[in-house]
């Protein structure tokens, strides 16, 4: 393979005081570290991460998802730090492309600009009005001289606003050669990735500097770069949704995690949350409604409607207060305040307000099965398992535990009684 890519991911991630490894929280529902691992995917097959800290964990994370991936444990006692980081891995022919995997709003067009030169190095740099917690980047004549790590810089190269962004193209032939002869004469006592520049420099290497945009370039080393790099990536989902003709009311009060998939013309209202593996076609999701794993297809749903996991919702609306739980529903009307959960409804059935499949016996979960063109009436609940055949009219205020056949009424209701005066007599008379 021509292009190897590397991803750091050894790194303790401190600054996000946590016991989950930086590299598995998450950016719109997918840990950093598979943001890097995509967009690398996008360009080779050859990927190796890089972990020491909690490896076993954050190795296990990704062969759930990634096929062909190589991991290296890097010996982070006796080589710590970026170049020590390097030590020891098997490098692909030609290039080699070093990825960190803190850095999730990489996008493949930003990596192919630092692959497409001829460069011995070719390194990302951005320009930044604060340029603090970066190594900065020494440029004289428009040539990269060398980078200086932020702890060891002297109050006036603290000023340079060039910094480093932290990823590079190399030949592999010279990172080869170089990564053995790093020291770690430094503030943090670590080997430096970084010093290949100024010893390139020193070989008369041809280096470049690809200057990229900062938001492209984003690390997240702490809770409030995490929150501020999702703002970044959920404003891409949602334009890349917008640009496909979704309609979108108050984008910045919607959360789409990246897994979400919208077909067709759908209208997503404000407030609304799409999470999971849903798939959203032809539909309409009003206000604060929030979706989990379900199919939503030419329907309407919400205000303040919860769709849980395994629903497949198809021409049916779906109205507010209604959780609906691993359901199929196919036609329906679920106007108010209902569960209907392990369920499948059928075509032309009204499930009237207040509606509820008790599917849960404190043991295990059991089915509701309604039919065709069944009226449930409002406040009835269904005993599951139960099976209401077509045609079935159940009356309001009705707790169903038996099967109902097809055209039938089925009422389990206190016949209404009625005392003339009796209030006048409780609470005497008025006369
Ligand atoms: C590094 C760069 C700095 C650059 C910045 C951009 C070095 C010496 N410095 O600094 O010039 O401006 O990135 O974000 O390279 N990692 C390992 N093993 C280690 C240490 C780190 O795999 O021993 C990994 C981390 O998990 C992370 C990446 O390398 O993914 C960068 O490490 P980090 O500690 O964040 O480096 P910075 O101090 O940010
Ligand atoms: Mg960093």
């Amino acid at each position: 393979m021509a292009i190897g890519i590397v991803i750091l991911a050894a790194g303790k991630g401190t600054r996000m005081k946590s016991n989950t490894p930086k590299v598995l929280h998450t950016i719109s529902g997918k840990p950093m570290l598979f943001h890097s691992i995509d967009v690398a995917k996008s360009i080779s097959d050859d990927i190796t991460i890089i972990l020491n800290h909690q490896a076993e964990l954050i190795k296990e994370r990704v062969i759930e998802v990634y096929e062909g991936i190589k991991f290296h444990i890097q010996d982070v006692a006796n080589f710590p730090g970026t170049g020590g980081a390097l030590r020891g891995i098997e490098l692909a022919d030609k290039k080699t492309l070093i990825l960190n995997g803190d850095m999730p709003l990489l996008t493949k067009e930003a990596l192919d600009m630092l692959l497409n030169t001829d460069a011995d190095i070719a390194m990302s740099v951005i320009e930044l009005e604060d340029p603090s917690g970066y190594g900065r980047v020494q440029i004289e004549n428009d040539k990269v001289q060398k980078i200086i790590e932020e702890k060891d810089c002297t109050p006036h190269e603290l000023n340079i606003k060039s910094v480093n962004a932290g990823i590079y193209a190399i030949k592999s032939k010279i990172l080869n050669n170089s990564i053995p002869k790093l020291n770690n004469n430094n503030a943090q006592k670590e080997y430096y990735l970084t010093d290949i520049i100024e010893m390139g420099v020193q070989n008369g290497l041809n280096i470049v500097a690809v200057h990229g945009k900062e938001e492209t370039f984003k690390g997240v080393n702490s809770k409030i770069d995490l929150a501020d790099a999702e703002v970044i990536h959920q404003r891409r989902i949602k334009k890349a949704f917008m640009a496909q003709g979704v309609t979108m009311r108050l984008p910045e009060s919607i959360y789409i995690e990246s897994s979400v998939e919208l077909e067709g013309e759908c209208i997503i209202e404000n407030g609304v949350t799409l999470l999971g593996k849903t798939k959203i076609i032809n539909s309409h999701i009003k206000t604060n409604s929030i979706i989990e794993d379900a199919i939503i297809s030419e329907s309407s749903i919400g205000p303040m409607a919860r769709i849980r996991p395994q629903s497949d919702i198809k021409r049916s609306h779906i109205g507010n207060f209604v959780e609906v739980k691993k359901s199929t529903l196919t036609g329906v009307k679920a106007g108010h305040l209902s569960y209907l959960g392990d369920s499948q409804i059928d075509e032309g059935s009204n499930i009237g307000a207040g509606v509820i499949t008790c599917n849960y016996d404190g043991k295990a979960k059991h089915q509701t099965i309604i039919g065709k063109n069944v009226f449930v009436g409002s406040d009835s609940q269904l005993i599951a398992p139960v099976k209401i055949e077509d045609d079935v009219l159940i009356a309001a205020g009705s707790t169903i535990t038996k099967n109902v056949k097809k055209g039938s009424l089925a009422m389990t209701r206190v016949p209404q009684k009625i005392i003339a005066d009796f209030f006048y007599k409780f609470f005497g008379s008025k006369k």
